[in-house]
């Protein structure tokens, strides 16, 4: 892409354009790929250190056992068909799980719809090597790809539909706020954001138990009801709660959200 080409796509300034860059990983060819344009550049061989983060099931040494944890302890199967469903998958269009951990809920989708292009992005490694032993396994082609939500490593309205199951309470406030302003960006005008997550508790059993796991994590924010919040003030509109589940670790909602159609993307711009 040319230089007019990149002046085109938002006020992203040189600096931060090689910063995507660097931090992009195409999963599979390894080489830095950029989140602007795509491509994957020489230039940039020397890999930033991702940043810090909090690993599925909080501790390095938990997760083998995630899968089989997530499957006994919650209600996955049940959590993870309903985000496919309410997002209404279509052939043809572009999908991301992102932070997609072992990929269970990334497989789901390429399973749901065949014929649509899924992506897998996570900040570990060490799940997304499990996430492509579940992949090849079950024959399913699916890109995954290592790098962080808060910023991500494609290009702008490049998703039809964009996924944050679970993730988004690994996420500092600040890096909540990111992460979605980066939803925003990636979706395409009309595109909608699904995510599962810790929500407010909706009766005393969950407000109690609320209680013991508040300080667990970066889930605090949730349980104050402050992620259809954080959802809206990234731009996105209408922003819904659409069903929730009682869980071992308290409540867990969906959250459905729609970036409106004629939006310039990180100005939100209305060009109607
Ligand atoms: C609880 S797991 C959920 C995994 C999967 N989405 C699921 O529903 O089973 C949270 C995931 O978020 C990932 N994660 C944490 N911080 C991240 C970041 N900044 N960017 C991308 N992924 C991140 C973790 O590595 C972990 O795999």
């Amino acid at each position: 892409m040319d230089a007019e080409g990149r002046a085109t796509q938002g006020a992203v300034t040189e600096e931060r354009h090689y910063e995507r860059m660097a931090q992009a990983i195409d999963y599979r060819s390894r080489k830095p790929s950029c989140g602007r344009c795509g491509a994957a550049s020489e230039r940039f061989i020397v890999m930033k250190k991702h940043p810090r983060y909090i690993p599925a099931f909080h501790f390095r040494w938990l997760t083998l056992w995630y899968d089989p944890m997530m499957r006994r302890l919650y209600p996955e199967e049940a959590l993870k068909n309903a985000l496919i469903a309410q997002a209404g998958i279509q052939s043809g269009q572009n999908l991301l799980d992102m932070g997609c951990g072992t990929g269970t809920l990334t497989l789901l989708i390429k399973q749901t719809q065949p014929n649509a292009t899924v992506y897998g992005l996570d900040v570990d490694p060490q799940v997304l090597d499990i996430a492509r032993r579940k992949a090849e396994q079950a024959g399913e082609t699916i890109v995954l790809q290592q790098g962080t939500a808060t910023c991500l490593p494609y290009l702008d309205g490049s998703f039809d539909r964009l996924f944050a199951c679970l993730m988004l309470h690994h996420l500092t406030r600040e890096d909540k706020q990111r992460a979605l302003g980066e939803a925003f960006r990636v979706l395409k005008p009309g595109g909608e954001l699904h995510v599962a997550d810790f929500g407010k508790p909706h009766d005393l059993t969950m407000w109690l138990i609320s209680l013991a796991v508040r300080w667990a994590e970066e889930v605090h924010d949730n349980i104050l009801g402050l992620l259809p919040v954080f959802i809206a003030e990234a731009g996105f509109c209408p922003v819904e709660e659409t069903s929730s589940y009682r869980t071992v670790s308290g409540t867990i909602a969906l959250y459905r959200a729609c970036k409106p159609m004629g939006v310039v993307y990180e100005t939100c711009v209305s060009i109607e």
